[in-house]
């Protein structure tokens, strides 16, 4: 009898694990574009056609992924956020897009994107009602994952508002189970940590990486740079939590890069998209991409930052220093026991600060006694140094400094 029971046991917790996220996707951050944070719940179309929450919106932004070269450089998800159903259900319990703003139904918008080599994501809520009011999934899992794989959607955001902590510890990975029994690959992104205040022991980060792709650990991203470093210092206070709960098909989500809108400066938008490569964020883009600066959009598209991001290691970041001078200094081991460092400054003196750092700082496992140093954001600058040497870096106020450091011997 025991040996029954232990053995369906065992049965039963390979099938918990085995109906997990290990569903193949998001092996590197996902990449892409969402339109939460630059467009919100903006539904009056009649005012803001070209900026309400229509379908016309998500093909525009598809356009320039393609042709201002966002696809090339791996940003190929265009994301719904809240705001895009019917108040109500159909009389078959299913979501309904609003049919004025999407007149031509969301397998018509994934159709579109898959036709351009782009995908396509869907916003939804586990509560009784999205954070905008809309209809929320709880009772419904079933029939939402389900229209939303017959849809051709490609990533689902499962949003928290209106459900308590109890529901939603069903609700997680019930959304998770139902998601996969469609038997379309889709990237799960779990808002339920943010919900939970981020940390143990009211987040269980062994199970959010079983059933979820990614998740937000915390507030909601807003158009500041205070807001970006707020995110910024609650990773790096948090990290040994963090950082073990990241890798391939499982991210921590400090939420969308903002550079490109109304408040960030040029070394602004820099120092956030730098550090989203180094913590191994998704790096989704809430931007107006048919009026922003090219400035920033050649920023955003620079291919060595994102290869750091795209590493296929996937390590999380690590914050090695902070002190007094209000620069910190940060690395991410990638793969080849090759490191990528970043130097960022929120000094206010008006010059650029000259830090004096070496490799040994690192901490780095096993180091090798001479190293290529490539600048990777200010041009391809690169010269040999020694583990102990002292280096320098002039670091603008609210700017950042990256380099890639590659082992020669
Ligand atoms: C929450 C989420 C945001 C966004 C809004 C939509 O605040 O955290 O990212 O999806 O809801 O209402």
């Amino acid at each position: 009898m025991l040996k029954i029971i232990l053995q369906l046991a065992t049965i039963v917790y390979i099938c918990a694990r085995c109906s997990g996220m290990n569903n193949g996707v998001a092996r590197t951050p996902p990449m892409g574009w969402l339109a939460w944070e630059r467009f919100r719940c903006v539904i009056d179309c009649k005012t803001y056609p070209d900026s309400c929450i229509s379908e016309k919106l998500f093909t525009d932004m598809a356009d320039r992924l393609v042709e201002d070269g966002w696809k090339d450089v791996g940003y190929k998800l265009v994301n719904i956020d809240d705001c895009w159903s019917s108040k109500q259900r159909n009389d078959v319990n299913e979501l309904e897009p609003d049919p004025e703003r999407f007149p031509s139904g969301i397998p018509y918008l994934a159709n579109y994107m898959h036709m351009r080599g782009l995908q396509l994501g869907i916003y939804g809520d586990y509560g009784t009602l999205t954070c905008g009011g809309y209809p929320g999934s709880m009772g419904y899992e079933k029939v939402d994952a389900q229209t939303f794989a017959r849809w051709g959607v490609d990533m689902l955001k499962f949003d928290g508002c209106y459900s308590n902590s109890t529901q939603q510890e069903i609700g997680y990975p019930l959304m998770s189970k139902e998601l996969n029994m469609t038997g379309r690959h889709m990237i799960y992104s779990c808002s339920w940590p943010a919900y939970q205040g981020g940390l143990p022991p009211k987040v269980d980060y062994k199970l959010l990486g079983e059933i979820c792709n990614l998740w937000r650990n915390y507030g909601d991203i807003q158009d500041s740079f205070e807001s970006v470093m707020t995110i910024i210092n609650w990773w790096g206070d948090n990290q040994d939590v963090l950082i073990p709960a990241a890798g391939p098909g499982m991210w921590n989500d400090p939420d969308m890069l903002i550079g490109g809108d109304f408040s960030l400066s040029y070394d602004e938008a820099r120092l956030q998209f730098g550090m989203w490569a180094i913590i191994a964020a998704p790096l989704f883009i809430s931007v107006d991409l048919r009026t922003m600066d090219p400035k920033f959009r050649s920023m955003l598209q620079n291919e060595q930052v994102i290869s750091v991001n795209q590493d296929p290691l996937g390590i999380q970041g690590r914050r090695v220093k902070m002190d007094k001078t209000n620069v910190q200094l940060w690395v991410r081991p990638l793969v080849g026991e090759e490191q990528a460092i970043a130097i960022f400054s929120t000094r206010t003196d008006g010059v650029p600060y000259e830090y004096y750092f070496t490799l040994s700082d690192l901490g780095i496992q096993k180091p090798a006694s001479e190293y290529l140093m490539t600048d990777i954001l200010d041009g391809t600058e690169q010269k040999v140094v020694e583990y102990t040497d002292t280096l320098s870096a002039d670091v603008n106020p609210n700017g950042i400094r990256m380099f890639r450091a590659i082992p020669l011997k």
